[in-house]
């Protein structure tokens, strides 16, 4: 199968031209699965929880609009990145849109810095999206630094781990090798490039936008300063068998019982 990401670089708080600069980007792609990035609507650096507030939107808003245009025109299933009410909270969320229609929406589960100030974690568990026998996973930007999130979509049997970002640390690319490697899956990163001024905040997006292979391979690598769109063609079955050799298994090796669990 053949997937890949679009390293965007959002304008802030401008919606229609952010849609626009993707759509210009997709012309004449063919792919199964495009991951785009973290907030890829809004750009990033909030100042308020209020000004936040003003651009979320629901599972029947812009932005799955978009993104339902979108994945019926190349007929790809899509990955992105926005601001999403629900009730009375904001959440920073990924919907995943295929087949002319939203599929669920992941919520990200670890904030980084200031997010804490707008969003509400993640409230679900997260959970595998199969669509034509590929069991697709979605983390989101920061998950990373938690191998939690990366184990749970790999023991709920995700092949591909879907992850949008708007990474302003350098380690996350590294990391990447790393969890990819411990859960034998894919992963697709999907970074964004460009700076927000914003408030006390100054953040530069440092690009890289990654596809990390099964084996912690990188199969495509961005540029850290430009919009750059890849594909790859990719092999899930490498990613269904768990075994390292003929005596190890990622998965059936584990010494569940002595680990720390905060259940206990
Ligand atoms: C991040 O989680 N967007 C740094």
């Amino acid at each position: 199968m053949k997937v890949g990401y679009i390293q965007a670089s959002p304008i802030f708080g401008e919606k229609e031209k952010n849609f626009e600069q993707v759509k210009n980007l997709i012309s004449d792609i063919k792919a199964d699965l495009l991951v785009l990035p973290e907030l890829f609507t809004t750009g990033y650096t909030f100042t308020s929880k209020k000004e936040a507030e003003s651009f979320a939107e629901g599972l029947e808003g812009p932005t799955a609009y978009f993104l339902i245009e979108l994945s019926k025109k190349i007929n790809t299933t899509i990955v992105g990145g926005f601001v999403e009410k629900f009730k009375d909270e904001i959440f920073n969320s990924a919907m995943i849109v295929s087949r002319s229609e939203v599929l669920g929406v992941y919520r990200k589960l670890h904030l980084y810095n200031k997010e804490k100030l707008w969003f509400s974690p993640g409230n679900k568990p997260p959970k595998i999206y199969k669509i034509e026998d590929v069991n697709i996973g979605i983390m989101i930007c920061f998950d990373w630094i938690f191998p939690e999130t990366a184990r749970s979509l790999a023991l709920l049997g995700a092949d591909i781990i879907a992850h949008p970002a708007n990474l302003v640390l350098p380690y996350c690319q590294k990391a990447m090798v790393t969890r990819c490697l411990e859960n034998r899956v894919y992963a697709i990163t999907a970074n964004r490039v460009g700076e927000e001024k914003r408030g006390d905040d100054h953040f530069k997006f440092t690009g890289k936008s990654q596809i990390t292979s099964y084996n912690g391979g990188v199969l495509s690598s961005a540029p850290n300063n430009e919009i750059h769109v890849d594909f790859v063609d990719i092999d899930i079955t490498k990613a269904r068998d768990k075994n390292l050799n003929d005596y190890n298994n990622l998965f059936e090796d584990r010494h569940i019982e002595f680990y720390y669990n905060t259940d206990k």
